[in-house]
């Protein structure tokens, strides 16, 4: 019986990878380590999106290196590993194995070959790949990401994510539906659809719109959430689906990277601040009670402090709820490499100070506002200080509860009876029990 130890970097897509892996590897008798000392094979599943998440992976490697004993094997897979292919393995000269988001099928073959002393890259990119076949190893829980989309055909200047994900590609309905039936069957009741513009969904018969209402009739399926759409790929037909499909959460993660007309374009985002704050008030008037969080780039090349200023003003003028705040990172490769007047680090701090400053007292005075409100909250774990258990509401707030641990994967009403600025303190109104 051979041992697998996963670590996993980088976004919810590579969560579902990493499940994957487990799959295509519990199939050739593999069984999950918890521990890297313990296991035969150490994975680490790898985020390029900027050059901190590749530092600390470096560094990371270096530690686990520690555990390989002879025989054993140490890969890196994901964005960073298509990233780099071979290059990683001249760099780093305990990495036996090298494999991009592509080439997870034949992990098995190229562990054993590693295994015998042969190091291997393999980063070709397959684009009919899916793993259609192969289920993903989950922890079966009352939340599941299902990747409905993989690839990104868009370019935007910044982003490495074409080049290490390929070409972009959608399941067919028919197989994502059948995944989230056995899901529901195993007791889980929210799904989060994942893929780099989820809502461009289209699998040649079907849309995104067809997607959240197949998915949104599974019985047993409560709520829906997706990460991460396009602005501009919010058809009439997908807010219709959004706005009639009960189990559409209200809910969405918007990454609009900058609030200046000048910076967008320069990102080749396909979109104005304009049309970003259309796109919001079409949802916000056909959802009722949506939020949104974001995504925001500070310091990209020739972002000047005006153009900065229309980033601060926008947070506040969407009525954002929450951001992730990134310093541009150059990314090797891509078109904003190019870029004249990059931005001087110091410069970018500053601005990504101010940002954080701006989203977290708006996120306050949005969340001090809101208690004393019902909302629905899916439990969803136990937390990590107090014996509380931590859920969820349909807005994606974080509510601590008072239950025992056995309340996992139960609905409640409650009342929001404090708050940090961002998370919430709650109590049970009346407890209802979950329809599974
Ligand atoms: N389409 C994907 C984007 C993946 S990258 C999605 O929306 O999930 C996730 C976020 O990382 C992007 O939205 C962007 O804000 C940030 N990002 C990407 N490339 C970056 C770079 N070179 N420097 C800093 N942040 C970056
Ligand atoms: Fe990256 Fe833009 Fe695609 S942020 S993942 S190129 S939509």
């Amino acid at each position: 019986m051979k041992r697998i130890y996963i670590e996993t970097y980088g976004c919810q897509m590579n969560v579902a990878d990493s499940e994957l892996m487990l799959g295509v590897l519990g199939r050739e008798g593999y069984v999950r380590a918890d521990d890297p000392a313990e296991a035969d094979v150490m994975l680490v599943n790898t985020c390029a999106v900027r050059d901190n998440a590749e530092q600390r992976v470096i560094g990371r490697m270096g530690e686990l290196q520690r555990h390989k004993r002879p025989g054993d094997v140490l890969g890196v897979v994901g964005c960073m590993a298509q990233r780099l292919g071979p290059a990683l393995l001249e760099r780093v000269p305990r990495v036996d194995l090298v494999v991009g988001p592509d080439g997870y099928r034949n992990l098995a073959e190229l562990i054993g070959l590693a295994a015998q002393g042969q190091r291997t890259a393999d980063t070709s990119f397959r684009t009919w790949e899916h793993y259609e076949d192969v289920p993903p190893v989950r922890e079966t829980g009352p939340t599941a990401f299902v990747t409905v989309q993989r690839g990104c055909d868009y370019r935007c200047t910044f982003c490495i994510v074409p080049h290490t994900r390929g070409p972009e590609r959608s399941r067919r309905l028919g197989d994502v539906v059948r995944e989230v039936q056995s899901l529901a069957a195993l007791g889980t009741s929210e799904v989060t659809l994942l893929g780099q513009t989820v809502n461009s969904y289209h699998d040649g018969d079907h849309d995104f719109a067809d997607l959240l209402r197949s998915v949104g009739g599974v019985d047993g399926i409560r709520r829906i959430r997706f990460t991460s759409p396009y602005p501009t790929e919010f058809t009439a037909r997908v807010i219709e689906a959004m706005a009639t499909t009960p189990a559409v959460c209200e809910h969405v993660h918007l990454p609009v990277q900058s609030g200046s007309d000048a910076v967008l374009r320069r990102m080749l985002r396909r979109y104005t601040r304009g049309r970003y704050l259309a796109v919001v008030a079409a949802l916000r008037e056909a959802v009722p009670g949506i939020t949104f969080s974001t995504d925001i780039i500070v310091g990209f090349p020739g972002e000047t402090e005006a153009q900065f200023q229309e980033t601060l003003s926008l947070v506040t003028e969407a009525d954002l709820d929450d951001a992730y705040t990134f310093k541009y990172s150059v990314r090797e490769g891509t078109p904003a490499v190019r870029l004249k007047d990059h931005v001087p680090d110091n410069v970018a701090s500053e601005r990504l100070d101010r940002l954080i400053e701006t989203v977290r007292a708006q996120a306050r005075r949005k969340n001090i506002a809101r208690v004393g409100q019902t909302h629905e909250v899916l439990v969803e774990r136990p937390a990590r200080r107090g014996g509380l258990m931590l859920g969820r509401t349909r807005t994606n707030h974080l509510v601590l509860l008072d239950l025992p641990p056995t309340a996992a994967g139960e609905y409640h009403t409650c009342r929001l009876t404090g708050t940090t600025g961002s998370t919430f303190t709650g109590a049970v109104v009346t407890p209802t029990l979950a329809v599974l």
